[in-house]
C-alpha cells in the first residue's frame, strides 16, 4: 500500500518511522516532510494546508492511506475533502477538530457532559472580561479563542498583565471578533494521555509528559516542547482508569452524540490536582514531542492500527515494556528569533533514535533550519537508564548554535 503522511516535524518523522516498520507499507510519501524523513519516505513539496494539491497528489499516486500530523491541516478540512473523494484518511473531520481549534466549544462540551475541567466563562467584551477577572483570584488564565494564532494562553499574575492581555485579545480587532475563555487556575502535575479514537471505540497510548518551558526547572518562555518521556510514576493505575472512563471515553461518546464523531488521535492534556484529574486542553492530533517518545514503543503494526481507525473499527495496540525519554535540541534564541544554517555533526555516533524537527541538507551537510532542530529519544528498561542514555547521546552531537534542557524527566524522580 502507498501511504501519505502530512506534516514536517519530529512528530511526523516518528509517524513515518512507525509506518516504515510495517510490511504493509510499500511506499511512503511525506508532504512536505523534512531532511530526516527523507531517509524513509519520498518528500513531496506540497504545503500541509494545501488541501486541493494533497487530494490531487493522492489521486495521481493512488494513495491507500493518509495520516495527518498537524492541526492546521485538520482545521482546514483535509479529512472531510479526502473522505468526499473516497480516500482512507487518519484524522478527525473539521467539525470534530473543534475540540482543539475552539476553546469555547471544548469547554461547552465538557460542561454539558460533566467532564472534569477548570471552571470558566467566555467573553467577547473587554470591560465585561476585566470585571470578571477583578472579581476572581489571581493568577487568571486567559485563553484566546479566535483566528489569530499565537495569542494563545496567558497566565496573568497581576491585574496589569490581565489588562494588557485582554486588550490584545479583545480590543485589537485586526483579526475580526475575538473571544476569550477565562479559567480557574489549577495546580498539579500535568500529563498527556493520547488515545486512538474511532467514534466511541477508543484505545490508549502510554502516558507521556511534555516540558513546555524553554529552560531547566520550567523557567523561561513557552515553546513547542523541549522534551518528553514515558512512563510517569505519579499517574497510578486508578488515575489512568479514571481518566479513561470519565474524560477520554466520555468525550469520544459526547462527540458521537453531538454528530461530530472523532476519528484519529484525541489528546488529553490533563492535570492531577488535589481534587482529582482535570482537563487542561484537548488536541485533535498526535502531540509533539509526546509522539516521538510514544510511537517507538508501538509493537503492533502501525498501518493496521491507523487503517482500523480510518475505517471506524476498534483500534488495538500493544506497547513495549520499559521507558523512553527524548531531549530536544533547539536553536539558541528559540522560541524568540534565532539564526539558521549551522552544521550539525556527530549524529552517526548516536545510538538513540533521532527525529528531525527543523533541519536541512546544505552542500551535503546537515544544518539547523528551525527553532526546534531535533529530538534524541532513548529507550531503556527504566526511565533512569533512558535519561542517562539520552544525555550521553546528546553530548555526541556537535553544533555551535544549539541548546537543550538538562532536566527532562526530573519530575518522575521527585
Ligand atoms: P494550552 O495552550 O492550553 O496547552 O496551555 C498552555 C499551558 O498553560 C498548559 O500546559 C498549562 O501549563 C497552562 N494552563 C492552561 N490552563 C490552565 C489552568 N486552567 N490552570 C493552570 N494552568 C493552565
Ligand atoms: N505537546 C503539546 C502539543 O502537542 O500541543
Amino acid at each position: 500500500m502507498k501511504i501519505l503522511v502530512i506534516g514536517s516535524g519530529g512528530r511526523e518523522h516518528a509517524i513515518v518511522e512507525a509506518i516504515a516498520r510495517s510490511p504493509k507499507a510499500e511506499k511512503i510519501y511525506a508532504a512536505p516532510g523534512n531532511a530526516g524523513i527523507a531517509a524513509l519516505a519520498e518528500c513531496v513539496a506540497i504545503k500541509d494546508t494545501d488541501v486541493e494539491a494533497l487530494v490531487a497528489f493522492a489521486k495521481r499516486e493512488g494513495i491507500g492511506l493518509t495520516v495527518v500530523g498537524p492541526e492546521a491541516s485538520l482545521a482546514v478540512g483535509v479529512v472531510d475533502r479526502f473522505r468526499e473523494e473516497g480516500f482512507k484518511i487518519f484524522g478527525p473531520t473539521q467539525a470534530a477538530t473543534e475540540i482543539e481549534s475552539s476553546k469555547d466549544f471544548a469547554k461547552r462540551l465538557m460542561k454539558k457532559y460533566y467532564v472534569p475541567t477548570a471552571d470558566y466563562a467566555t467573553f467577547t467584551d473587554y470591560e465585561e472580561a476585566m470585571a470578571y477577572v477583578r472579581k476572581g483570584t489571581l493568577p487568571a488564565v486567559l485563553k484566546y479563542d479566535g483566528l489569530a494564532a499565537g495569542k494563545g494562553v496567558v497566565i496573568a499574575e497581576t491585574m496589569e498583565e490581565a489588562e494588557a492581555a485582554l486588550k490584545d485579545m479583545l480590543l485589537d480587532t485586526k483579526y475580526g471578533e475575538g473571544r476569550v475563555v477565562i479559567e480557574e487556575f489549577l495546580t498539579g502535575e500535568e500529563f498527556s494521555l493520547m488515545c486512538f479514537v474511532a467514534g466511541n471505540k477508543i484505545c490508549p497510548m502510554p502516558v507521556a509528559q511534555d516540558h513546555k518551558r524553554a529552560y531547566d526547572n520550567d523557567e523561561g518562555p513557552n515553546t513547542g516542547g523541549m522534551g518528553a518521556y514515558t512512563e510517569l510514576p505519579f499517574v497510578t493505575a486508578e488515575d489512568h482508569a479514571y481518566a479513561m472512563e470519565h474524560i477520554m471515553q466520555r468525550v469520544a461518546d459526547a462527540l458521537v452524540e453531538e454528530g461530530r464523531p472523532f476519528t484519529g488521535v484525541l489528546y488529553g492534556g490533563l492535570m492531577k490536582t488535589l481534587t482529582g484529574i482535570k482537563v487542561i486542553e484537548f488536541n485533535a492530533r498526535f502531540g509533539d514531542p509526546e509522539t516521538e517518545v510514544v510511537l517507538p514503543r508501538l509493537k503492533s503494526d502501525a498501518v493496521d492500527l491507523f487503517m482500523a481507525v480510518a475505517e471506524g473499527q476498534q483500534p488495538a495496540a500493544e506497547w513495549s515494556e520499559g521507558a523512553t525519554l527524548g531531549i530536544v535540541l533547539a536553536s539558541k534564541g528559540y522560541p524568540g528569533s534565532y539564526d539558521k544554517g549551522f552544521a550539525i555533526r556527530g549524529t552517526e555516533r548516536v545510538e538513540s533514535k533521532i527525529y528531525h524537527m527543523g533541519t536541512a541538507m546544505k552542500n551535503g551537510e546537515l544544518v539547523t533550519a528551525g527553532g526546534r532542530v531535533m529530538i534524541v529519544v532513548a529507550e531503556a528498561a527504566t526511565l533512569r537508564e533512558a535519561q542517562t542514555k539520552a544525555r550521553e547521546d546528546i553530548a555526541k552531537i556537535e553544533c555551535d548554535n544549539l541548546f537543550h534542557r538538562t532536566d527532562i524527566g526530573a519530575k518522575a524522580f521527585r
